[in-house]
């Protein structure tokens, strides 16, 4: 079994966000985690443009789904619920969105300022419960990271 130094991945990414810019912010988050973690397929993050939907933003693997409601999948449940969702097996979840036919397991973790649903950072892995609870956590950490040294602008179309 493979273990991951999450807090050394932290440090790492504080050092390599060294701009405040969203989106080269977030294509760096997203391309640092595929390469650092491994058995991931995807990881990336789907963004609020518009109300109560999201919409596919930077991100690692092969193309995927968009838009997203918030009412639909594991991603629309965690910007529903602003809550982390971590699911061992994504075929017990009756309304989750195959992008992959090979993804098995889930994390999604919110990306919230001031109580608003910005978006959420999606990983998939091919393997069965891939994410353990020190997973969520440390991938908590980044995405606290992400928040910490970006400028997050208010992205809904009025
Ligand atoms: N499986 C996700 C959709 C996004 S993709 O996995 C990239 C879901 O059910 O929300």
């Amino acid at each position: 079994m493979h273990s991951v130094d999450y807090a050394l991945l932290n440090r790492q990414l504080e050092a390599l966000l060294d701009t405040r810019d969203w989106l080269t912010n977030s294509a760096q988050t997203c391309a640092f985690i595929q390469h650092a973690l491994y058995d991931i397929n995807w990881v990336g993050f789907y963004l609020q443009r518009q109300l109560n939907q999201l919409c596919l933003g930077p991100f690692q693997g092969k193309p995927a789904c968009h838009p997203i409601p918030f009412n639909k999948g594991v991603c629309g449940a965690a910007a529903r619920q602003q809550a982390t969702q971590r699911v061992d097996d994504v075929h017990t979840i009756a309304d989750h969105i195959a992008c992959d036919t090979d993804s098995r397991s889930e994390l999604v973790a919110p990306i919230v300022i001031d109580g608003h649903l910005w978006g959420v950072l999606d990983l998939d892995s091919p393997q069965h419960a891939r994410f353990s609870q020190e997973d969520q956590n440390g991938i908590e950490t980044l995405v606290a990271t992400f928040i910490r040294q970006t400028d997050l602008p208010h992205l809904i179309d009025q």
